[in-house]
């Protein structure tokens, strides 16, 4: 057992088992052995490659999308430009790079990074060098006024509670310890919870999975809320459904391959797919507008990813401009992130112009 898992193991003895949103939350959370907490995950050489590690293009269309909503905003100044999970801080830096072609728009920027890991808070200072962002803890700390924000992979890696269908309803999947072995187990709460169940899913079949994310569906909520006050816009990129459906996604990754998940926690990224169909059902109660989600190949094409490629090439090595051409299948191949990876965007009912999901 590491460190993390004692830890846990002690909790489980002295408490009883715990969600398994508690054990995702610890696992990449946790302040000292949290998998987030100390260390860069991203790249060949970590666990994981995001889009924005993929290619400089994806950041750059993003800014450039910002700097067009900017302008349907009516181009307020200041506007707060906020990416909540940043990562390394190349999605910005790339955003930002793109976003100065339009230098009105570049100067109303006021950068926020919503961040929770200290360490990968050193690496955006590093890489955003100049810029000046401000970090916070949570959304709710982001100041009024009109505001653009921005989330990649980062749906995925908020805590999910699983529930399971036994033959009496559903109940609540919880993370105990087998007594045999000290292992990690899964077991069923007790109590009935059917009203947690997404509505679509009640009547599945006994032995069904249902997960749902509440930190996700408050997050939505709260950016939702929000845009009912300023001018404001949101993308949100990830990897995920566009209807719900039974199923557990629940997985971890480490060195670019699966893991279990209830082995060495917070030593393997922990994730599950978005479901963006509840996300949307959230947005609909809400009264804001609604475009996608849509996959993110399209997204991109319609941002104009092959012009900005064919650009690049021209200024390119022939090496470099093959690097180019793997970038773009990567990014929207549909075996690849084109497919699976969708993008939703919500807005203030005012702000109409979106582009990219016509
Ligand atoms: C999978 S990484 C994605 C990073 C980046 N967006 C990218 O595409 O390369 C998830 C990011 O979200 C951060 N994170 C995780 N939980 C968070 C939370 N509750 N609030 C803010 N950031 C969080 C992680 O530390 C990390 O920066």
């Amino acid at each position: 057992m590491n460190d993390l898992a004692r830890h846990l193991a002690d909790l489980i003895r002295a408490r009883g088992p715990i969600s398994v949103a508690h054990y995702m939350a610890e696992a990449l959370g946790h302040p000292r052995w949290g998998y987030y907490m100390n260390r860069d995950p991203f790249g060949q050489r970590g666990d994981f490659v995001t889009a924005p590690e993929v290619s400089q293009m994806f950041g750059e269309l993003i800014g450039l999308w910002c700097a067009a909503v900017w302008e349907a905003m009516g181009a307020p100044d200041p506007v707060h430009l906020v990416e909540i999970g940043p990562g390394r801080g190349t999605l910005m830096a790339d955003a930002l790079r793109a976003g100065a072609t339009v230098p009105a728009f570049r100067a109303a920027l006021r950068v926020h990074l919503i961040e929770t890991s200290p360490f990968l808070r050193e690496r955006q200072r590093r890489t955003l060098t100049g810029v000046g962002p401000i970090w916070h803890d949570s959304f709710e700390q982001v100041p009024r006024g009109p505001i653009l924000v921005i989330a990649n992979e980062l749906f995925d890696a908020l805590p999910v509670r699983q529930f399971q269908r036994a033959a009496d309803g559903w109940h609540e999947r919880l993370v105990d310890l087998d007594s045999a072995d000290d292992r990690f187990r899964l077991v069923l709460a007790p109590t009935r919870c059917d009203g947690l169940v997404p509505p679509s899913l009640r009547n599945a079949p006994p032995g069904s999975v249902a997960e749902v994310c509440p930190a996700g569906l408050a997050l939505i909520e709260a950016l939702a809320a929000r845009f009912d006050q300023d001018r404001g816009a949101a993308l949100v990129i990830d990897y995920g459904v566009t209807e719900t459906g039974p199923g557990e996604t629940l997985q971890a990754v480490r060195a670019h391959a699966r893991h279990d998940v209830f082995r060495e926690p917070g030593a393997a990224d922990i994730c599950a797919h978005v479901d963006f169909a509840q996300l949307v059902a959230v947005l609909e109660s809400k009264g804001v507008g609604i475009y996608g989600p849509i996959e993110q190949g399209r997204f991109l094409d319609n941002l104009g990813l092959r012009v900005r490629a064919a650009m690049l090439k021209r200024r390119a090595a022939s090496e470099d401009a093959l690097d180019v051409d793997r970038a773009v299948e990567r990014l929207t191949g549909t075996d690849q992130m084109g497919r699976l990876f969708k993008v939703l965007a919500f807005a203030d009912r005012a702000t109409t112009e979106i582009p990219a999901f016509a």
